[in-house]
């Protein structure tokens, strides 16, 4: 177990991106935002309970061979300080788990852990599409559910979650995302016109300048934004779904950094 602060000597992070299908790693060059180890995918357990999801994660952080102390996982609910605080996508469980201990415990090694589409926002910020962009960028992700994070001027506001918001008598994501495409067995013309719908409400709510696509489907962009008709430009992530990785991988560098700066101020005192 590791007990007080931890000293980030290396740029090197495991990123992991739990999502409802499949749980994603790879070790993360953060001087470059890539990946510097392959990308291991298993799938996610069903029921994705909490024991089953750490098992993974342990499984996965021993397959990649990472050494390194530090683990940034991105998860897809609202997190609070570690804890779990909705489970839209993964089991009912979950709710009320502190991630962070849970994950820590399996893997041995100091996991910090953020919301998916948050994690993914960040990474963007810094290596990809919202680089240098004023004013608000949003990022959606278009997976098993709708995922948001919302920016100003480069500050993240932590657990938007935009897919949750009322449309058509639910909520969006059950209308506008991939699992709702596959559900209704869109064309891409059908989801195009859907999420189109989607994206009009989000614009009138909050007039970003800059709206990035990630997730599973990112890189398809291309078969439906001919359906896309807001005034705000709308561009594919430019990690498409390796965003999740990399940013769950700089958050926790972030996180750690800030906890070394803690720990080395109290042992001044
Ligand atoms: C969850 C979000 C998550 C998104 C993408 C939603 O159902 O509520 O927290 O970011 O799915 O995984």
């Amino acid at each position: 177990m590791i007990h007080g602060f931890i000293k980030m000597k290396s740029k090197n992070i495991l990123g992991i991106d739990v999502g409802a299908s499949g749980i994603k790693g790879a070790v993360v060059n953060l001087e470059t935002g890539e990946l510097i180890t392959e990308r291991i995918k298993i799938e996610t357990p069903k029921p994705s309970t909490p024991e089953a999801v750490a098992k993974v994660i342990a499984e996965l952080t021993k397959r990649v061979g990472y050494e390194g102390e530090v683990i940034g996982c991105g998860f897809p609910s609202i997190i609070k300080n570690g804890i779990c605080h909705s489970a839209a996508n993964i089991d009912a469980s979950w709710k009320g788990v502190n991630v962070a201990a849970l994950f820590s415990r399996a893997t041995d090694k100091k996991v910090y852990v953020t919301n998916d589409a948050d994690a993914a926002g960040v990474s963007e910020m810094k290596y990809g599409k919202g680089r240098g962009v004023d004013g608000s960028v949003l990022l959606i992700t278009i997976g098993s559910g709708l995922g948001s994070a919302l920016f100003t001027d480069g500050v993240l506001v932590q657990n938007t979650e935009f897919g949750h918001i009322p449309f058509n008598g639910d909520i969006a994501e059950k209308y506008a995302s991939n699992n709702a495409r596959k559900r209704d067995e869109l064309t891409w013309e059908e989801f195009g016109r859907r999420f189109n719908e989607y994206l009009h409400l989000i614009e009138g709510l909050v007039s970003p300048n800059l709206i990035i696509l990630g997730g599973g489907i990112s890189k398809r962009y291309f078969l439906f934004e001919d359906y896309i008709d807001i005034e705000t430009e709308v561009m594919p992530a430019a990690m498409f779904n390796h965003a999740g990785i990399i940013g769950a991988a700089l958050y926790a560098y972030q996180m750690g950094l800030t906890k070394e700066k803690e720990g080395m101020r109290k042992e001044k005192v």
